[in-house]
């Protein structure tokens, strides 16, 4: 059987480069590709390549780019012909850095950069990428054991609970949660057209609870010390969901502890 190969998309810093960091130490002999803006300016990514020679290959790629996505895909599918598992990971809380407090803080702009990139990114991955999952050998995920019920990929979304409209008792955040609500709205759509295909790709998005990087940083200071999760703990969590993953458990979004995330 061939080594795994996993895609881990927004990997420059925070959680994406947390995964990286994973699944090079605990899920040997399994390939990372890392992707991420500008990968001469990601030095962690160019240390960990050091640290892990031949298993991690970083590759430039901006999520708002189309042309960027296609390109990638373009270069996976002559290096390695097949991907086990997408994450993607990359997303902003605004372009301010804050979220909206109230109506007054929205504007047209703000919102359609914070979708572009949270939202319209991760489908568009899905489209250039589900031909390269569906050649996928299941490395990630817990096969089921009947055999028209076996996976040979995974997309994982990473969500926000602030996306799910059913737990909105607070309102504000108005791009950040819109883009997160939609963004499971594409994970349940593309549940369900690539559960339909043969091979089969799983399709969840997970909430990674609230996580000490820069994207929560400006929040940090109103949230008690053991509810901020290091990204270490926080991917270890994502990773034992991940491990059992199977068709029976598509199309849906869960929290860091397994839970199920109402929409
Ligand atoms: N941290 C939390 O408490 C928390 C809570 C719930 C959900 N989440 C979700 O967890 C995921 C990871 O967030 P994080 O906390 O790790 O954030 P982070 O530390 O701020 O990292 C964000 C990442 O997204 C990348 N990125 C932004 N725009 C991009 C684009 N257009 N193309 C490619 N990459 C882009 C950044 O790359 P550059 O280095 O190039 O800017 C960076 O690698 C996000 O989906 C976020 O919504 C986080």
């Amino acid at each position: 059987m061939a080594a795994p190969v996993a895609l881990i998309q927004g990997a420059s810093r925070g959680l994406g480069l947390a995964f990286c960091k994973h699944i090079l130490k605990n899920k040997p002999p399994a390939a990372v590709i890392a992707t991420c803006r500008n990968p001469d300016g990601a030095a962690a990514l160019r240390d960990l390549a050091g640290d892990h020679p031949g298993r991690l290959t970083v590759l430039q790629l901006d999520v708002n780019r189309e042309d960027d996505i296609r390109g990638a895909a373009a270069r996976i599918k002559e290096s390695f012909s097949r991907l086990d598992l997408i994450v993607n990971s990359s997303a902003m809380l605004h372009p301010t850095g804050k979220g909206e407090t109230s109506l007054r803080d929205v504007t047209a702009q703000g919102i359609i950069s914070t979708l572009t990139t949270n939202t319209v990114g991760p489908l568009v991955m899905a489209k250039y990428f589900a031909p390269l999952l569906q050649k996928g050998g299941g490395g990630f995920g817990q096969q089921a054991t009947e055999k028209a019920k076996q996976h040979s990929g995974i997309i994982v979304n990473i969500t926000a609970k602030v996306g799910s409209i059913g737990d909105n008792a607070l309102g504000g955040w108005y791009s950040y949660r819109m883009s997160k609500a939609a963004l499971n709205m594409a994970t349940r759509n593309l549940s369900i057209e690539l559960g339909r295909s043969r091979p089969k790709v799983v399709c969840v998005s997970l909430h990674p609870g609230t996580v000490n990087t820069d994207l929560s940083r400006p929040y940090h200071r109103n949230v008690p010390q053991n509810k901020l999760f290091s990204t270490e703990l926080s991917v270890n969590c994502l990773m034992s969901i991940i491990d059992t993953l199977n068709m029976e458990k598509t199309g849906k979004a869960y929290s860091w502890d397994g839970t199920e995330l109402p929409w």
